[in-house]
């Protein structure tokens, strides 16, 4: 039963925090799942998620995140995500291909098309099968954060990130059928049961 499965959001959204239960959920019934996530994931995936969050010393251009986050994708991709559906597994990512789109081209603002077809390439046209959106507003998303040390995202202005919420909306718009929005503003338990109903559905539609 391989089905792929991604997380999306801006800043303080809480899909960390929801897709390690649905991780914790599936291991519990004794589906075989793997957690991952972007940027990161792989020995090289993490150093360039490093150097991309927490470079100080040298600007970073818009096309070199772009190639840099794609890079560590592809890595990825070729390590992780796919030998593991291929085993049949359940394949949760935090945060994929559409963090590239909602970030680096509706918040750094490169075009649409160049970032979907560079984004296609390094994921060899690999789509997940359900991406839950965790909506919230960039201002809540971002008072959540408060605390922690900010990275160059974090750092960003508030236009940046209403931007890349915005990106996010009009993605999950263009292809109903893939995405789940939920409100993030509600509490975490009926978040995660929104998200476990239409994945439950997906393992039973698998499983026919
Ligand atoms: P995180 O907060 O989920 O660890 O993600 C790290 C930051 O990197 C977050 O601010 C979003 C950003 N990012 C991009 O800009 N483009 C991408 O393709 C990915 C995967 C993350």
């Amino acid at each position: 039963m391989s089905i792929f499965i991604t997380f999306e959001g801006g800043e303080g959204c809480g899909k960390s925090v929801q897709a390690k239960a649905l991780y914790r959920r599936l291991s519990e019934l004794d589906i075989p799942v793997v957690l991952t996530h972007e940027p990161g994931g792989t020995p090289l995936g993490k150093k360039i998620a490093r150097w991309l969050k927490w470079a100080q010393d040298t600007d970073v251009s818009p096309l070199a995140e772009l190639l840099l986050f794609n890079r560590s994708r592809a890595q990825l991709v070729d390590e992780v995500i796919r030998p593991n559906l291929e085993k049949g597994k359940v394949v949760i990512c935090d945060r994929y291909a559409d963090s590239t789109t909602a970030y680096q081209s509706y918040g750094r603002g490169l075009d649409l098309e160049m970032v979907k077809a560079i984004n296609d390439a390094a994921t060899q046209g690999l789509k997940p099968n359900l991406t839950v959106l965790l909506d919230i507003s960039a201002e809540e998303g971002l008072a959540r954060k408060k605390t922690k040390r900010q990275d160059r995202f974090e750092r960003e202005n508030i236009a940046f990130h209403q931007r890349v919420r915005e990106g996010y909306l009009k993605l999950a718009v263009s292809d109903p059928e893939r995405w789940l929005v939920v409100d993030a503003t509600q509490p975490k338990r009926k978040i995660a049961e929104i998200i476990w109903q239409r994945v439950s559905q997906l393992l039973s539609t698998e499983a026919d």
